[in-house]
């Protein structure tokens, strides 16, 4: 083992324990996963002809079933085409012994059972009319999809087809993409599936799909109305059981399944939802029985449900997200674990961080997953040709690639509260001085340390704080009333500390942020009493590092909140009830259902997986984020101030005091910090949302009056309300659903949380905080000035970034975190982005598919504004020597992992 970097920290000698390995010879940047550009334009991935309305009504009336018999030169024979996508695990998979019986199956022409169901009753009895049959074979395949065919006799009397029932008649569930039936009179008919069907053997019940018309309930063509609701009540469930993988059912259950207390007592954790010291959101009811230990707490299982259709890592070309998710925590982080003994090592020397990027990582475990983890993520894991083994190797993040120093500078700091990850955190200060309202009597006084003299020393005479309180000069991101109640507790797990943290910011005359004071608190405890201190950045060497150190707690404190709040709780946490009420209540003929559903795909699966192995006991975020055990638990904290009303961008800003409105300013809003980059383009991108939702909600809602008596919508909203956010139900600023402006507002906010919010806290994650000096996870040690001892502030002195470097996260906690985040800002090669491909019931309305276009191009140039504001030397925030443009919220990217793109949904 040459070359291995000793430690200076700790004194261990055992060469396992330090697996920083110098490789040779170095690897260099690559451009990431393919270079593929998509243009902008109104790309349809189908084509979809258009339907036209024939009347059938003068052809005479014939059975259907008799496909063999004498046919009426006036019935129809219609020609389905079917597309089954290839599955792993599932039909034309060559696991399991029913292979066989379904390849004879096949053979016989018996596969597929389809059931054509006509839009209207017959006029005459009221009654639905007889349903056309015939059983579908095999045709070809063709790449990943298998082509099946039927010919179906449809009498005379028939009308227009309106749904298809199809029987699966093999023995495992097959993924039915679309079907297209030929030879109606009024022209190909499309029924877009992209859902599961499960074999009659494990569930008899038939499969209902519905053409691409949609329907207000109100409007629901007769012969539909019965198919409309038994779908919707087969959804629901009845609430009982344990959900197997077939089901289909969306239901709601507490987070009661992040603990795991039958394997530790250590590993018990409190329900979150459902209770008033802890309400949380609601996830998918899985139906897993009690825990031994704990009947409150679910109990765990290797996989978890989701509903059928919301799994979507057994097809192929959609694996990406899962798939790569699944691999770096079940394989790279376990390697990981194992190649070092001592989790608490820290990086030896600064440099040694470097070595995580151009020299690898040697995880010895790895070797034997070689090649399987090396296909899934090209990006991490490396072949040295010359050494035949496999090394994870870090690509340099695009701060660094760009400045290697900028991690460093106060103005970086400041700016990235206006342009990094978590730009949702940043307030106005609106009093003086910053106030807590905490308890005094268990917190200590609630007024605020950092004084006015502070403040005007750091102003240096420029302004007042009076005047810079008037001018809207001083901004704070404060986590000291989040963080303070935690702070003991957490003081009481190994290798982590906390405080209660407020940095204060001025506004330059250039647009610019600078840090005036971090102010961090540890509240009185049986044993010791409040300790607080303002720090301020120095103006000799001891200051400096000080308030180095400071900027390092606070930097933790603010990655912890961006992963807990601003991206798990308010996007992936807070969009599963709204998906699971869509499902629910909205029938997926209705045409607000076909607007949400792609801003709904692929997000319940990941949550799952987050459930398993992110933000579970003992998992990812609890062992490399500084509150532990309550990382979650702070997440269920700051849900108290949720509100859905303040989701929306245009207030969120104002609820900041970053925007005031002002209806001669573009959106309305007026922005207390002009080059504020998030604010800026995602005001742009919100207005856009919102055109597009107004222009579909004005022409399915033609009539104000529908949306009141639009049952289906009205049971969702109260669902929303009153299950998925029950702890929530009875606020008062639920938004009314009443009027199309109700109905426009929430769904605009509803799209927004997904796409702009998600995307501006999620694809730039690797870019900043992959070198983690500049936004470490957690702080592992106390301030060397808080309860002095004399060994500790002499090496301080002696030796400061041996203390920077016993702060910093640990060798094992940095890698993992770097890992995942790699893998969570990357966008897979076949990403959904906004505007790129018109969902197929769009299309299928021409003024839907003219307003989508509309939409596009509106997107089109939003790119173009973006890269002109990045090109513009005025913009400091977003240009200049080093700095990274602001793209987060460009709605198109390449594959990988590159900073941009705003997808439909969240998918990782
Ligand atoms: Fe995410």
């Amino acid at each position: 083992m040459q070359n291995m970097l000793r430690t200076q920290i700790h004194q261990s000698t055992a060469a396992s324990q330090c697996f920083f390995f110098l490789q040779s010879p170095f690897i260099h940047r690559s451009n990431g996963v393919g270079s593929s550009s998509s243009s902008l334009g109104f790309r349809r991935k189908h084509n979809f002809p258009k339907k036209k309305k024939i009347s059938l009504s003068n052809i005479k009336a014939q059975s259907s079933e008799t496909i063999a018999a004498t046919i009426d030169q006036k019935d129809v024979t219609v020609k389905a085409d079917i597309t089954i996508q290839l599955s792993v695990g599932g039909f034309l998979s060559s696991i399991g012994l029913s292979h066989g019986l379904d390849d004879i199956t096949d053979l016989l022409g018996k596969s597929l059972l389809l059931e054509l169901v006509s839009a209207e009753l017959d006029p005459h009895t009221g009654l639905e009319k007889r349903a056309a049959k015939g059983y579908a074979h095999k045709v070809k395949q063709e790449g990943d999809d298998v082509k099946y065919a039927a010919e179906i006799v449809v009498p005379s009397d028939f009308g227009d087809i309106g749904a298809v029932l199809v029987e699966n008649e093999h023995h495992k569930e097959m993924y039915l993409k679309d079907m297209v039936l030929n030879g109606m009179p009024g022209g190909p008919v499309t029924v877009i599936c992209n859902s599961w069907v499960h074999s009659k053997f494990d569930i008899p019940e038939k499969r209902v799909f519905f053409t691409s018309k949609s329907y207000l309930p109100s409007q629901t063509p007769s012969g539909l109305k019965k198919y409309r609701e038994k779908e919707l009540e087969s959804l629901r469930g009845n609430g009982e059981g344990e959900r197997q993988k077939a089901d289909r059912i969306y239901d709601y259950d507490t987070y009661n399944d992040l603990g795991n207390p039958d394997s530790s007592a250590d590993l018990k954790r409190p329900v979150l939802g459902g209770n008033k010291e802890f309400p949380y959101p609601r996830r998918c009811r899985t139906g897993r029985p009690p825990c031994k230990t704990d009947p409150a707490s679910e109990s765990r299982s290797s996989s978890v449900y989701v509903p059928r259709d919301e799994q979507f890592s057994e097809i192929k070309n959609l694996t990406f997200s899962a798939t790569t998710v699944y691999s770096v925590l079940h394989a790279v982080i376990p390697s990981l674990e194992t190649a070092v003994l001592d989790s608490s090592l820290g990086f030896p020397f600064f440099t040694a961080i470097d070595t995580l990027f151009n020299e690898g990582v040697n995880v010895p475990d790895l070797n034997t997953k070689k090649g399987f983890l090396k296909n899934i993520l090209p990006r991490l894991i490396k072949a040295l040709k010359d050494l035949e083994r496999d090394i994870l190797a870090f690509e340099t993040p695009e701060l660094i690639l760009r400045d290697k120093f900028a991690w460093d500078r106060d103005e970086e700091f400041s700016r990235q509260t206006l342009a990094g990850i978590n730009p949702y955190v940043l307030k106005l200060v609106t009093e003086w001085p910053l106030k807590s309202s905490l308890d005094p009597e268990i917190y200590g006084p609630q007024e605020s340390s950092i004084t006015t003299e502070i403040v005007e020393s750091q102003i240096k005479g420029v302004l007042t704080l009076e005047e810079a309180l008037k001018q809207k000069k001083l901004f704070v991101v404060d986590y000291h009333d989040t963080l303070l109640p935690y702070v003991n507790k957490v003081r009481e797990i190994n290798g982590t500390t906390l405080y209660g943290s407020r940095t204060l910011f001025l506004l330059t005359p250039e647009s610019t942020l600078r840090p005036l004071a971090i102010e961090l608190t540890r509240p009185p405890s049986e044993t010791k009493p409040l300790w607080r201190k303002v720090y301020t950045p120095g103006h000799d060497s001891t200051a400096c590092w000080l308030w180095r150190l400071a900027k390092i707690h606070f930097l933790a404190h603010d990655s912890g909140i961006h992963q807990l709040v601003s991206h798990w709780l308010r996007t992936h946490c807070s969009m599963e009830p709204y998906i699971i009420a869509g499902n629910r209540q909205l029938s997926a003929m209705h045409p607000i259902y076909r607007l949400l559903h792609p801003h709904f795909r692929y997000t319940m699966e990941i949550n799952a997986l987050a459930r398993e192995a992110l933000i579970n006991a003992g998992g990812i975020i609890e062992s490399s984020f500084s509150p532990g055990k309550y990382a979650i638990q702070l997440s269920s904290v700051a849900y108290k101030a949720w509100r859905f009303d303040q989701e929306a961008l245009p207030a969120d800003l104002i609820s900041r005091g970053l925007a005031v409105e002002d209806p001669t300013a573009p959106h309305g809003l007026k922005l207390a910090i002009k080059d504020y980059p998030f604010a800026n383009d995602g005001l742009l991108l919100w207005d856009r949302l919102k055109q597009w939702v107004s222009d579909y909600v004005n022409h399915y809602y033609p009539d104000p009056a529908q949306i009141q008596s639009d049952h289906e919508l009205q049971s969702w909203w109260t669902e929303i309300r009153t299950k998925g956010h029950a702890d929530k139900k009875d606020e008062p600023w639920w938004p009314k659903l009443e009027t199309r402006d109700d109905l426009i507002g929430i769904l605009t906010t509803i799209i927004w949380v997904p796409s702009g919010h998600h995307a501006a806290v999620n694809f730039g994650q690797y870019h900043y905080a992959g070198y983690f000096p500049n936004r470490p996870t957690i702080a592992r040690v106390n301030m060397p000035d808080e309860d002095p001892n004399e060994t500790q502030w002499k090496m301080f002195l002696e030796k400061p970034e041996v203390m920077m470097l016993m702060t910093y996260p640990s060798q094992i906690q940095a890698t993992k975190v770097m890992a995942v985040l790699d893998v969570l800002s990357s966008h897979s090669p076949d990403e959904e982005y906004l505007g790129e491909t018109i969902e197929p019931s769009w299309a299928s309305d021409p003024i839907i598919a003219a307003a989508y276009e509309r939409f596009t191009g509106r997107l089109k140039e939003l790119e173009g504004i973006i890269d002109d504001r990045n090109a513009n030397r005025e913009f400091r925030n977003r240009h200049g020597a080093g700095v990274v443009p602001y793209e987060l919220l460009k709605p198109l990217s390449e594959p990988g992992v590159t900073g941009k793109g705003v997808p439909y949904s969240i998918s990782i």
